[in-house]
């Protein structure tokens, strides 16, 4: 007999869903009305200036993809397109850095983050570029039409300006002190510790980025959008039509438009970007954050000569997906700009994620804490979905949340091994041993398995409901209900211990197993395409539609499946602790870096005579060994050239003794010998140590003969 008591976890859990989603449906009544025939889905468009780590999946990309499979899966009309953002004062600088060109950033990286996207499963219909040819034409006739409206206002103002660089100092080529929080490294356009936008101008002892120098202002020309002229528009078109929005996006409108818009400018000083394409303009370019949202229609222009369609015609759909970052950018300067063009359609949404944290701290790319997409994928080879799981699980959809190496592997066992996998394993591993892989045929259904099987429109539903309110994270909870479902199944009907008593009935419970595998493949496919693909390989059936979910026929009796194979493995410990090795060795590094800064001031003079003395020689290391009940010490034998004799050094935390044996060391041989745990030393050896205390061996760059006198 089944044991019916255990059914109630899954009808609880599932129960509890709907309670959920009746509650957000209520308060999204408005939006939930209007019908569209297409959807255009963006996503933020990353930076070329380094490669993408897990924040920025978490925060767009696993969202946008999820979000995009799942309305193909339905049949819907549908394009997703993004790109690299190609302009703007962070690729300059870090050309600057690496002493290349502005366009050898962005193609390497470009390359990388492309590649990386795509083994990932991201499924764009386009990856494009801001500096392609059409981008730069469409960017340039944008702002033209703009300022032939007459919806710009030219102004002349001071700006700082580097006079050792001789250039005008823009967005993060100025750093200073933040005005709100005194953080000492904020940037002209904004402070990343507090989150404010700044202005150059606001910031306190403002230095230049490239050479240091003391900016001076000076007079220079630029274009301005007045968000001031279109704060009415927004504030009905937000604050009253797209109540809908998530709190976080529609409440950072709310306090932008009840502050105050005010004009913006859109050109900046600058030799890398899209020339502001009108006379009196030399030298300037389009700011960045003006040209990279026109990105969306350049590459929409790439992919179909039907581009108008998605972004002209009020029965599209058109979704931004962001970071918190950028909502102002998305939510109000934008839709301006699109406003005073005429004739676009404005975003139906903009479900921007809060930020990621790795182990507790923030994600940054300076300091190389971040967990970074092509290293994954190179590390994890076919554990893709993995991290798109571990990722959407956890994504930072109402607050800031954190990535851990430990979440990430308790997820992975405990969840896709233990639930998905092993239900999964199970069906299609008894089918392979009672019907050498052939599905077998129901027999009459039980209120059990009838029970069983209506759970499944509700998990439709759910997922439907989650997902078109861009709650992810529930939405994946609600797709492994599935999986649990089928779990609890087989736990329940226990077919291998009917196998001879009653095998009519196996075969129901199998046929039940499968057909519900096979519904799994469906639901997980927006989250993890990869294991969608591989089961449906399994179960060798074509990828059925949205619509076929609850269905019980999609694999008819007598088809034959392939070999099972498992769908994920175990992670070991060793493989989490090597990568919170790797983080802790960037922390070293952090730590080094930052303590190198420090300059430890000189000592006082001493006289020549007082160096005169010291008698530094060049010594082989012939013998090293530890000192019992010691951590640091070493002993070790030296030939100096004039005799062999013993030292003790505390280098044991730095070198083992194999690393010294036959390495030349200089030590200050004249110092007066003095006894450690019992063993004469009979010299120093002279070593660098840098603020951390980190001790290294100075070894000269050619061999020498042992006694080669210092000085
Ligand atoms: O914050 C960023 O990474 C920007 N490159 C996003 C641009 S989104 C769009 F407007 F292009
Ligand atoms: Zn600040």
């Amino acid at each position: 007999m089944p044991n019916r008591n255990r059914t109630t976890d899954v009808s609880c859990m599932l129960d509890r869903q709907r309670q959920r989603i009746h509650f957000n449906e209520n308060e999204r009544v408005i939006h939930t009305m209007k019908q569209f025939k297409r959807y255009l889905v963006t996503s933020a468009l990353p930076y070329a200036n380094g490669p993408v780590h897990i924040g920025h999946l978490a925060g767009v990309y696993i969202p946008s993809d999820i979000y995009t499979r799942y309305l193909r899966l339905r049949g819907a009309d549908v394009i997703s397109v993004c790109g690299s953002d190609e302009h703007g004062v962070p690729i300059t600088i870090k050309a600057r850095q690496e002493g290349v060109s502005p366009q050898d950033i962005v193609d390497k990286y470009h390359n990388i983050i492309k590649e990386s996207f795509r083994r990932l499963g991201m499924s764009f219909d386009i990856y494009s570029r801001t500096t392609s040819p059409v981008h730069h034409k469409t960017a340039s006739d944008f702002f033209r039409t703009l300022y032939e409206k007459g919806e710009f206002i030219e102004q002349t103002s001071e700006q700082y300006y580097d006079p050792e660089a001789k250039q005008f100092l823009a967005d993060r080529y100025i750093v200073g002190t933040c005005p709100h929080c005194q953080n000492e490294r904020a940037y002209g356009d904004q402070c990343e510790k507090c989150g404010s936008t700044l202005n150059p101008t606001d910031l306190i002892n403002p230095k230049s980025a490239i050479t240091g120098a003391t900016p001076v202002l000076r007079e220079t020309k630029h274009w301005f959008l007045p968000l001031d002229k279109h704060e009415a528009f927004l504030r009905k078109w937000i604050l009253e039509e797209h109540k809908e929005w998530k709190s976080n996006v529609y409440g950072q409108c709310k306090s932008w438009l009840d502050l105050g818009l005010q004009p913006r400018a859109v050109s900046r000083d600058l030799d890398w970007g899209i020339p502001v394409p009108v006379e009196g303009a030399e030298g300037k370019v389009l700011y960045v954050w003006f040209d990279a949202p026109i990105g969306y229609i350049s590459a929409t222009k790439e992919l179909t000569p039907d581009w108008e369609k998605y972004w002209k015609d009020e029965e599209t759909k058109m979704v931004h997906f962001i970071g918190k970052d950028n909502i102002v950018f998305h939510c109000i300067v934008f839709p301006s700009m699109l406003q005073a063009h005429g004739g676009y359609i404005l975003p139906e949404n903009v479900p921007a994620n809060e930020f990621l944290n790795l182990e507790g701290d923030k994600i940054s790319t300076s300091r190389n804490w971040a967990v970074w997409l092509h290293e994954y994928l190179d590390e994890f080879p076919g554990k893709e979905d993995v991290l798109r799981y571990v990722l959407c699980a956890n994504a930072p959809e109402t607050k800031d949340n954190d990535f851990t190496w430990k979440d990430f592997q308790a997820r992975n066992n405990n969840e896709l091994v233990a639930i998905l996998g092993n239900f999964v394993n199970r069906a299609l591993v008894l089918t392979q041993k009672y019907y050498d892989g052939e599905v077998p045929a129901a027999g009459e259904l039980t209120d059990y398995d009838r029970e069983t099987i209506a759970e499944i429109p509700a998990i439709k539903k759910g997922l439907e409901d989650n997902i078109e309110n861009y709650r992810f994270r529930e939405a994946l909870k609600v797709a492994m209900n599935l999986a649990r479902l089928g779990n609890k199944y087989l736990a329940d009907s226990e077919p291998w211990k009917l196998a001879k008593s009653d095998p009519e009935r196996v075969k129901t419970i199998l046929n039940v197993a499968l057909q519900i595998t096979a519904n799994i493949a469906i639901v997980i496919e927006p989250f993890m395409p990869f294991t969608s693909e591989k089961l449906l390989k399994m179960l060798q059936i074509a990828k059925p539609g949205w619509d076929s979910i609850g269905s019980m026929e999609l694999l008819p009796a007598g088809h034959k499946i392939g070999k099972p194979e498992l769908l994920f493995e175990k992670i070991e410990d060793s493989v989490i602790e090597a990568q919170l090795e790797k983080l802790a060795a960037t922390k070293r590094a952090n730590l080094a870096a930052e303590a190198g800064k420090q300059v430890t001031p000189q000592k006082e003079n001493i006289s020549f005579d007082d160096f005169g003395k010291m008698d530094i020689r060049v010594v082989t290391i012939k013998a090293a060994e530890k000192i019992a009940k010691t951590k640091k010490l070493l002993k070790l034998t030296i030939d100096t050239g004039i005799d062999t004799r013993t030292i003790v050094s505390g280098i044991a935390e730095y070198y083992t003794p194999e690393e010294l044996v036959g390495r030349q060391v200089l030590v200050l041989i004249n110092l007066e010998p003095r006894e450690l745990k019992g063993v004469l030393s009979q010299g120093m050896i002279l070593m660098g140590q840098d603020a951390t205390g980190k001790m290294v061996l100075l070894t000269p760059s050619d061999k020498v003969g042992s006694g080669t006198i210092v000085g």
